[in-house]
């Protein structure tokens, strides 16, 4: 049996009465993150066969998302595992969001609307940052400022990751975004794919 340092009990015990306390963004980032870490940081605090891609257990043999935690305050919690070459277009979430990465690493690429949100199906985003995203790094998904990514794996290796969500995503209506058609297409999901 092995033993770690900070596990997934204490975690969703320190997030959900975060979440009660109904903090201030600036402490929900600050106090989530650093709890964040310390999970990330000891990949053994979840169990293996939600660090590894759906095979043909999912839809998407080469991805995974699994469920770790649903509390009665809205908070979520994912394991979320990106195969070799996976990858997920530009999308928003419209709420805030948590972003470890546990194993391997992840490429980020961050966009920005410029347009103002009034004509429907039309979106201008610009591209603002990529990063690669390593093991123990948190990202954070801030509502209308800073939520729009894309999601690549350009590695040989599965990545996975631990996302923290302030709400349940299912049936929140969402947008994927075509840079070259400056499209928007609003989308709406029904299972935990929540990425
Ligand atoms: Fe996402």
């Amino acid at each position: 049996m092995s033993i770690v340092s900070y596990s997934l009990e204490e975690f969703v015990h320190d997030m959900s009465r975060l979440v009660d306390e109904h903090p201030d963004q600036e402490r929900l980032f600050n106090k989530g993150s650093a709890y964040l870490e310390r999970l990330i940081n000891d990949p053994k605090a979840i169990p293996e066969e939600c660090r590894l891609p759906a095979g043909s257990r999912g839809r998407n043999a080469n991805h995974g998302t699994y469920l770790l935690h649903h509390g009665a305050n809205g908070l979520l919690i994912t394991s979320v595992v990106w195969g070799p070459d996976d990858h997920l277009g530009p999308h928003d979430h419209r709420m805030w969001g948590l972003i470890g990465v546990m194993d391997n690493f992840i490429t980020e690429t961050r966009f920005r609307r410029q347009d103002d949100r009034s004509r429907e199906g039309f979106a201008q985003l610009e591209r603002d940052r990529v990063n690669q995203v390593k093991p123990g790094d948190v990202s954070l998904l801030i509502p209308e400022v800073d939520e729009i990514h894309q999601m690549d794996n350009f590695s040989d290796r599965a990545t996975a990751e631990i996302h923290v969500y302030g709400n349940d995503l299912r049936g929140l209506e969402r947008s994927r975004f075509d840079l070259d058609a400056c499209s928007a297409t609003d989308f709406t999901t029904t299972r935990f794919d929540n990425c």
